[in-house]
């Protein structure tokens, strides 16, 4: 293996703790790293394009939903790679996060891969820039909207000479995304900086810190879509976003009054009786769809019921039961285990953000 801090042996961190507060309720009971797009947890793409771009040797690290977390990712060994499971007692900061896995990290490179940060091209372009360059640090940015939302960087020409996480008035519209590479100089950094005012270790101060210390700080405008799916609309987005490039894949069954257009996947078990799927749409397995319509950009994850009711552009979780709504059911994003059933008199369209375990039964 020669050299332990040589950019040959870098090692992937990915973080899977932290409370989801912006995602609620689904994250009352739920990782928001496993919240499903076209039908696979956030997390999983993120340990696909790390084992993609050669990157095997993994840490996650979890927090309070540590066990769905294991339970979903297993060894890693289905994904390509190896996993080592890294506690972090208390999510204090992205920074602390690091901190935490210095024994896993020990001398070598990492990329660090927040677990819901979402990037549909995947990172290979740059994990092969930092490989082959003798930065300390790369910083991946992307222009969005409302940069006061992130962390947001201050160029001067390609050098990056300022991060600062959330300002009011940001220095520029580039973003730093949740991926970022470092080398061991960043846990002098860490142990050198003081918590933000929401009391976390921020990555951003560590980063600052490097700049500050001369170390070489490289930043990179991403090409393609970054989604930091932390909030319902971005959710939704993200979902739209694999779903354009589904392939269709029908190993689930329907009957001959049922109608299947476009791209579409029926995952195994899955039945389609009397109903008409409109792709791209992705429906999950043991899923029922009765005397139904599913529209574009839909996700129904596994063992779902969607009877009588029209649904589009919307993200449904496992276990629940859509039945008898009158109104299409759009945009929406539908947690585990909900109850949803409408009734004879026709109510006049529903957005609805709705927790797991939620009983709605419409008049
Ligand atoms: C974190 C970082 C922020 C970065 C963002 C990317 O924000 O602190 O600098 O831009 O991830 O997703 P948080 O999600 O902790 O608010």
């Amino acid at each position: 293996m020669g050299n332990p801090g040589s950019k040959a042996n870098l090692k992937g961190l990915v973080l899977a703790g932290g409370k989801g507060t912006r995602l609620r309720p689904l994250t009352y009971t739920g990782a928001k790293q496993l919240v499903p797009l076209a039908n696979k947890p956030i997390l999983f793409y993120a340990i696909e394009h790390l084992v993609a771009s050669g990157v095997t040797d993994l840490g996650i690290v979890v927090g309070e939903t540590k066990e769905q977390v294991i339970e979903a990712v297993g060894d890693g060994s289905r994904f390509g790679g190896r996993v080592t499971y890294i506690d972090q007692p208390a999510p204090l900061g992205i920074a602390h996060a690091v901190q935490v896995s210095r024994e896993f990290l020990g001398d070598a490179p990492f990329v660090l891969f927040l677990g819901d940060n979402f990037i549909k091209e995947g990172i290979a372009p740059y994990v092969e820039r930092f490989r082959a360059g003798c930065y300390n640090c790369l910083v991946l940015l992307c222009p969005i909207d409302r940069p006061q939302d992130f962390g947001v960087a201050e160029l001067e020409g390609e050098r990056l000479v300022h991060v600062v996480e959330k300002p009011q008035t940001p220095p520029s519209n580039l973003a730093v995304i949740g991926i970022y590479f470092f080398d061991s100089h960043v846990f002098d950094a860490v142990r050198r900086i003081q918590p933000s005012a929401r009391g976390e270790l921020e990555i951003t101060d560590t980063i600052q810190r490097l700049i500050d210390d001369g170390l070489d700080v490289q930043a990179q405008v991403i090409e393609g879509r970054w989604i930091d799916t932390g909030r319902h609309d971005d959710l939704l987005e993200a979902n739209h976003l694999m779903l354009e490039d589904l392939e269709p894949d029908l190993l689930g069954s329907y009957d001959e009054a049922s109608t299947i257009q476009g791209r579409v996947v029926l995952q195994e078990g899955s039945e389609v009786v009397n109903s008409r799927i409109q792709g791209p749409a992705i429906i999950g397995e043991r899923t029922r769809i009765v005397n139904a319509y599913v529209g574009p950009f839909t996700s129904i994850y596994h063992d779902c019921l969607i009877a009588d009711t029209e649904i589009s552009g919307s993200v449904v979780l496992e276990y629940t039961r859509i039945e008898d709504v009158g109104q299409r059911i759009e945009h929406s994003l539908i947690g585990r285990n909900v109850e949803l059933r409408g009734h004879e008199r026709r109510p006049h369209g529903y957005t609805l953000i709705l927790g797991d375990f939620s009983k709605l039964h419409m008049p």
